[in-house]
C-alpha cells in the first residue's frame, strides 16, 4: 500500500494499576527469593490489576490521557486498536468498549488485536498503513492483565508478569514520524496459553485431558535466546532498511521482559545500555503494554526529544517480533 501521509506518535499516555507485589510478597507465595528474582530478571515489584478494572478501563485510562497530551478530541480518530492477550471477553473487543467509554460509538472503527507481547508494535503497524493513505488518526494501545492467567503456583512464570497499559496517538505529522518498521512471527509452542472457552460444552469435542490448560507455560531459557536474536535481527533488519548507522539510534524503548535481555540485546546490537530505556524492575513484564508504557515513561522523563531517532522492538509468544523507528516529531 503506498504511503500518502507521513504519519507519527503525536502523544503518549500510560496507566498502571495501584496493587503493587513486591518480591519480598512472592517469597510468601512460592519457593523463590527476593535477591533470585531481582539478579534473573532485575525486576523488583510489578503492578496488579484491581477486582473492579480489565483491560479495557486500564486501556480507557491510558487511551485518555494520550488523546489529552496529543491535543487531540475522540471525534477526531478513525481507528482504536488494542493490542492485549487477557480479553476478558472473546467479544465484544475492549477496543470497542473503550469507544464507548470515550462517547464515539458508530463514528469510528475499533478491534483487538493479539500478537504476544509484539501487540502493540503489530498495532502500530496497522494503525500506520490505516491512516497514511488519508491522514487520519488513529489511538493505539497495549493493555494487558497477565496476572489473570499467570499460574501463582508455578515460581518459573509468576514472578515474571505484571499488568498495566499504555498508549499512543498516530496520525499526520509535518516532520519526523515513523521511517520504517516490520513485523515477523514464526510458530514455536516454547510459550504457550490454552483457552478454557472452548471444549467445555461441546458434544464434538472429548472432555479436557489436562487441568490449567489457561495457565501460561514457558520455556524460559529458549524464549530468553529467542528473544535476544529477535532484537538482534530486528535492529539490523531496521537499520538496513531505513539506511542509517546504528550508531545514529537516540533511543530504544525494548520490549521490558528482562533485564538480562535488555543488557544482551544492548551488547549484541553494539549500543551503549544508557540508550536502552529501563522500567522492567518497576513492572515487570507487562507484554503488549510494556513498549507503550516506557515510551510514555521516557517522554514523560524528557529522555526523547523532537528529531530523536527512537526504536521501538518487541518480541514475545507466537512468536512473533517487530520493530519501528519513528523520528520524534514533538
Ligand atoms: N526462584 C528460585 N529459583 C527458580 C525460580 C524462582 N522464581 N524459577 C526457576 N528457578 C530455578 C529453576 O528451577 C532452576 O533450578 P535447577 O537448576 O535446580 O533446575 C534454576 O532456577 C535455573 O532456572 P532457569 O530457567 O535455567 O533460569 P534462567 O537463568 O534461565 O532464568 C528466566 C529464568 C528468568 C525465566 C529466564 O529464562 C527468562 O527471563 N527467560 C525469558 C522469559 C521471557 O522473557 N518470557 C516472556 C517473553 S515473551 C512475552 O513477553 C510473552
Amino acid at each position: 500500500m503506498a504511503l500518502h501521509r507521513r504519519i507519527g506518535i503525536l502523544g503518549t499516555g500510560a496507566y498502571a494499576p495501584a496493587q503493587i507485589l513486591t518480591n519480598k510478597d512472592l517469597e510468601k507465595m512460592v519457593d523463590t527469593s527476593e535477591s533470585w528474582i531481582l539478579e534473573r530478571t532485575g525486576i523488583q515489584e510489578r503492578r496488579i490489576i484491581g477486582p473492579d478494572e480489565d483491560i479495557a478501563t486500564m486501556a480507557l485510562a491510558a487511551g485518555r490521557q494520550a488523546l489529552a497530551n496529543a491535543g487531540i478530541e475522540a471525534s477526531r480518530l478513525s481507528f482504536i486498536i488494542v493490542g492485549t492477550n487477557s480479553a476478558d471477553y472473546l467479544f465484544p473487543a475492549a477496543a470497542i468498549r473503550v469507544q464507548d467509554a470515550l462517547g464515539v460509538n458508530r463514528q469510528l472503527a475499533a478491534f483487538d488485536l493479539q500478537a504476544g507481547c509484539t501487540g502493540f508494535n503489530y498495532a502500530l503497524y496497522v494503525a500506520e498503513h490505516l491512516t497514511a493513505p488519508e491522514g487520519k488518526y488513529a489511538l493505539v494501545i497495549g493493555s494487558d492483565a497477565s496476572s489473570r492467567f499467570t499460574n501463582w503456583t508455578d515460581r518459573s512464570t509468576c514472578i515474571l508478569f505484571g499488568d498495566g497499559a499504555g498508549a499512543v496517538v498516530v496520525g499526520p505529522v509535518p516532520q519526523g514520524g515513523i521511517k520504517t518498521s516490520f513485523l515477523a512471527s514464526a510458530l514455536s509452542m516454547k510459550l504457550l496459553c490454552q483457552t478454557e472457552f472452548n471444549a467445555e460444552n461441546s458434544p464434538f469435542l472429548p472432555p479436557h485431558q489436562t487441568t490449567h490448560r489457561h495457565f501460561l507455560t514457558m520455556d524460559g531459557p529458549e524464549i530468553f535466546k529467542f528473544a535476544v536474536n529477535a532484537v538482534k535481527e530486528s535492529i539490523r533488519r531496521i537499520v538496513e532498511m531505513s539506511r542509517i548507522e546504528r550508531e545514529e539510534l537516540d533511543y530504544v524503548i525494548l520490549h521490558q521482559a528482562n533485564h538480562r535481555i535488555i543488557e544482551a540485546a544492548a551488547r549484541f546490537a553494539k549500543l551503549p545500555l544508557e540508550k536502552f530505556y529501563v522500567n522492567v524492575h518497576r513492572y515487570g513484564n507487562t507484554s503488549a503494554a510494556s513498549v507503550p508504557l516506557a515510551l510514555h515513561e521516557a517522554v514523560t522523563e524528557g529522555k526523547i526529544k523532537a528529531g530523536d531517532k527512537v526504536l521501538l522492538v518487541s518480541f514475545g509468544a507466537g512468536v512473533t517480533w517487530g520493530a519501528a523507528l519513528v523520528i520524534w516529531s514533538y
